[in-house]
C-alpha cells in the first residue's frame, strides 16, 4: 500500500460554470483506521450530475465546501478492517471521495457482491439502474401503449429508463443533445424516436414524435425541456422528477418552466420527486429484475470509463457538457 494518498480538493466553490481551476490535486499521508472503521482502496469513482449540485448548497446531503476533499460515491476494496462483518478483500459502496485511499466508518458503507466487471456496480446494478427502475415504475407508473419521454436519455439514468419503458410496452421517446446520441438511442437501445433539445425546432419535433401526447415524462433536466414536456402532457399524466441537470452548472436560470401551476391543475398532473434511497427496502427485487433483463439481452449496458484519479475533474466537467454516453465513472485502481 502506498504511503501517499492523492486526493482532489474542491479549491473554490464555483459561482458560474465549473472549471478545472475549481479543483486542486493534493497529497496526504494514507490514514489508519480506528475502532469501527475500515481502510479502503478506491477502485471506481462514480461521476454524477449531482456532484455539481452538491457544490451549490445542501441537498439530500450537506454541501461540499472549499478546501474539502471532493465528495463522490464509489466502489472500494477493504484493505484493513477494525469492524465486525468486513474483511480485507471485501467490496463496498460508499461516499469514498475523490482520492486513492479512505478511512470510512464501517456503518456508512454498503457491502457489495463481487460482480465482474466491477463497473456494473455503478451502472446498471448501482444507483443509476435503481434510480431508473424506481423512478420510472413507482413515480412514472407506465402502462403498455402509453408514451414515455425521458430527458438526458443517452446518460446513465436516462438510457436505462428508456429501455425499461420498452420492456413495459411503452412508446419511448428520448430527449438528448445532438444527432449522434439520437441515433444511438434508436439504433442501439431500441427507443422509438429521439429528439434533439438543442435543435431550434425542438418543441415541434417533440410534438411530432409524440402524436398521442405524453403520458409519462421522466425528468432528468428541468428547465426548458420540462416546460416543453408540460405542455405536451396528456390528462392524468405523471412526471417523475429525478433531477434538474440544466440548473446545476451556472448562475440561477433565466428560463422556464413558466405557467407550471396552472398546467399542473388543469391537466391533473402528478409530479413526484424521489431519491433512490427512498426505495432501499425493495432493492433486492429491483436488482433481480435488472439482472434478468440484462441476462435476456433486453437491457443493454452503456458505460463510459475514464482512467486516472487526476482526470476526475475534467470528466465531471465533460459530463455536465454532455460528452458522456451511458454511465460515466473514473477507474482509480
Ligand atoms: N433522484 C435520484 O435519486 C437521482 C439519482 C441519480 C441521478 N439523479 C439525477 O439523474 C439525472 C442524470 O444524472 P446522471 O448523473 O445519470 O448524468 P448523465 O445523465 O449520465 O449525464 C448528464 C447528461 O445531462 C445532459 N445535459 C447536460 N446539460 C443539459 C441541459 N442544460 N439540458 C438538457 N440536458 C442536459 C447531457 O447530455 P446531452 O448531451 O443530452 O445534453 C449529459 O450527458 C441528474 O438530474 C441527476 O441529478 C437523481
Amino acid at each position: 500500500m502506498a504511503e501517499i494518498n492523492r486526493q482532489i480538493l474542491l479549491a473554490a466553490r464555483p459561482q458560474g460554470k465549473l472549471e478545472l481551476e475549481h479543483f486542486r490535486l493534493a497529497e496526504a499521508p494514507t490514514p489508519r483506521p480506528g475502532p469501527g472503521e475500515i481502510l479502503v482502496r478506491v477502485r471506481l469513482i462514480s461521476l454524477d450530475a449531482a456532484n455539481r449540485a452538491w457544490m451549490q448548497g445542501a441537498t439530500y446531503r450537506s454541501a461540499v465546501e472549499a478546501g474539502q476533499v471532493m465528495a463522490g460515491g464509489g466502489v472500494a476494496e477493504v484493505l484493513e478492517s477494525r469492524a465486525p462483518g468486513l474483511a480485507p478483500g471485501d467490496l463496498v459502496f460508499a461516499d469514498v471521495g475523490w482520492r486513492d485511499f479512505a478511512v470510512l466508518a464501517a456503518d456508512s458503507v454498503q457491502k457489495l457482491p463481487r460482480i465482474e466487471p466491477l463497473s456494473r456496480l455503478l451502472s446498471v446494478f448501482g444507483i443509476a439502474g435503481l434510480t431508473a427502475y424506481f423512478g420510472l415504475l413507482e413515480c412514472g407508473r407506465p402502462n403498455p401503449g402509453e408514451t414515455l419521454v425521458v430527458s438526458a436519455a443517452a446518460g446513465s439514468v436516462g438510457s436505462i429508463v428508456g429501455q425499461i419503458g420498452k420492456i413495459k410496452g411503452c412508446r419511448v421517446v428520448g430527449v438528448a443533445g445532438g444527432a449522434a446520441k439520437g441515433a444511438l438511442l434508436v439504433d442501439e437501445l431500441g427507443f422509438d424516436a429521439a429528439v434533439d433539445y438543442k435543435a431550434p425546432d425542438f418543441r415541434r419535433a417533440l410534438r411530432a414524435a409524440c402524436p398521442q401526447g405524453v403520458d409519462v415524462y421522466f425528468d432528468n433536466v428541468g428547465g426548458d425541456v420540462l416546460e416543453t414536456c408540460l405542455f405536451a402532457m396528456n390528462l392524468g399524466g405523471r412526471i417523475a422528477c429525478c433531477g434538474a441537470v440544466s440548473q446545476y452548472d451556472g448562475a440561477a436560470p433565466a428560463h422556464g418552466p413558466r405557467g407550471v401551476p396552472g398546467l399542473i391543475v388543469t391537466k391533473r398532473l402528478t409530479l413526484r420527486g424521489f431519491v433512490v434511497t427512498d426505495f432501499d427496502d425493495r432493492r433486492e427485487q429491483a436488482l433481480a429484475d435488472l439482472q434478468a433483463w440484462v441476462d435476456e439481452g433486453r437491457l443493454k449496458v452503456r458505460e463510459d470509463i475514464v482512467d486516472g484519479l487526476e482526470n476526475t475533474p475534467a470528466a465531471l466537467i465533460g459530463l455536465l457538457a454532455g460528452d458522456n454516453v451511458g454511465k460515466r465513472m473514473v477507474r482509480v485502481s
